[in-house]
């Protein structure tokens, strides 16, 4: 049995036809641009999201970029970021000129560790940057306590944790600007490029469609040096299809882990995901660990079952940020994780029966040894 590691086909396959009447909406309506569609998703959208404002934005590099600029983190700042993040919560914080300062996340979790940042906040530093990986809400109520406290910004990268919640409150609501992607593999993903920013701040919202849309409030008045960062129109139409059937796509990912979990328990030196009290996980990515990561990850292969590794290299050793000067062994857990992950195929609709053909193709490789 071939399993690739993602495919759309349980979620598509469903809306098919209402993805192509709002094509056609887009289409017969002619305005392609900032029009109807993408301020109807960014309302539903912020309503999802419980925020005031929505943003449209052309990708989630983009709106993690646009949240730091609209909050002016700038050169001279420092940003306090997850060492074990993808690299575009990195990218945005040398976009705006700031400083990049690494924080070694939880081992179990796998988010910041709010224990840990305190000890890395200095007179220079003008953000956090929270990043809910792999679908699991950060601590966010300690975290916003420490921001609080030292008057800090907070921007939630949010790409990967559409719905999850802490104590009960959504992740893109918590900090100043949060910046989410809607990459088609994303829990809620567009047909392409798609972002968006959430905001309860008016002034912060009117900042950001400015500086997404060439600086210009007015047509061809421009009162900043601005962007061309907009949520397309046709993205925004095929989002609306989708956002009412997240809830449900979200619980068939969640019992997708829970087979996993079940299966997979005192299997080898298997280390399972684990969810902080208080946290949910919405499973973008159901995230294994093992010492035996390459072996599993071939003999899965060899046996038709698609796996990606998420991340292979953490940013402080990306070729891209040599620069910095960091060097092996600076961030041990990040480092940590990057060799022993190993996530397994989850998407809405994946069966039972194949769930548990990966889960005896990996029992089977530990009764092998
Ligand atoms: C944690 C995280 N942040 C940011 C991004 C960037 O989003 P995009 O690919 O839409 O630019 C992604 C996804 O690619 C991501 O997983």
């Amino acid at each position: 049995m071939k399993i690739p590691y993602v495919s759309f086909s349980g979620m598509h396959d469903d809306i098919r036809e209402d993805m192509n009447r709002a094509f056609l909406e887009v289409y017969d309506n002619a305005w392609y641009v900032l029009g109807k569609q993408v301020d109807e998703f960014e309302q539903l959208y912020a309503g999802f999201s419980s925020t005031s404002y929505c943003k449209g934005i052309s990708n989630g590099l983009d709106a993690l970029f646009l949240s730091l600029k609209a909050l002016d983190v700038g050169p001279g700042d420092e940003v306090i970021v997850p060492s074990n993040t993808y690299i575009a919560t990195v990218l945005a914080i040398s976009y705006v000129g700031a400083q990049p300062i690494f924080v070694e996340p939880d081992k179990r979790t796998y988010n910041l560790d709010p224990s840990k940042i305190a000890a890395a906040i200095t007179p220079k530093t003008k953000a956090i940057m929270p990043v809910h990986l792999y679908g699991q809400s950060c601590e966010m109520g300690p975290i916003m306590d420490l921001a609080n406290q030292h008057g800090l910004f907070v921007v939630e990268d949010n790409a990967q944790a559409h719905g999850a919640t802490y104590q009960g409150k959504i992740t893109g609501a918590w900090g100043h600007a949060n910046a989410t992607s809607f990459y088609p593999a994303k829990n809620l993903g567009a047909l392409g490029d798609a972002g968006a920013i959430t905001t309860n701040d008016a002034a912060l919202a009117d900042k950001i469609s400015m500086l997404r849309n060439y600086g210009s409030k007015k047509k061809y008045y421009n009162e900043a040096i601005g962007h061309n960062m907009r949520l397309d129109e046709l993205q925004a139409a095929f989002l609306k299809v989708k956002l009412p059937r997240l809830n449900q796509w979200t619980q068939s990912r969640c019992q997708i882990a829970e087979s996993y979990q079940r299966g997979l328990q005192h299997t080898g030196d298997l280390v399972l995901p684990y969810t902080a009290p208080g946290a949910t996980h919405v499973y973008h990515a159901y995230v294994i660990r093992t010492n035996r990561r390459d072996e599993l990850m071939a003999y899965l292969t060899a046996n038709g079952i698609g796996t990606i590794i998420h991340y292979p290299v953490p940013p402080h050793l990306q070729q891209a940020y040599q620069d910095l000067g960091y060097q092996k062994g600076d961030f041990p857990i990040a480092e940590e994780l990057a060799a022993t992950s190993l996530s397994l195929p989850l998407w809405p609709g994946l069966s039972e029966e194949k769930v548990n053909e990966v889960v005896s193709l990996v029992q089977q490789f530990y009764s092998n040894p």
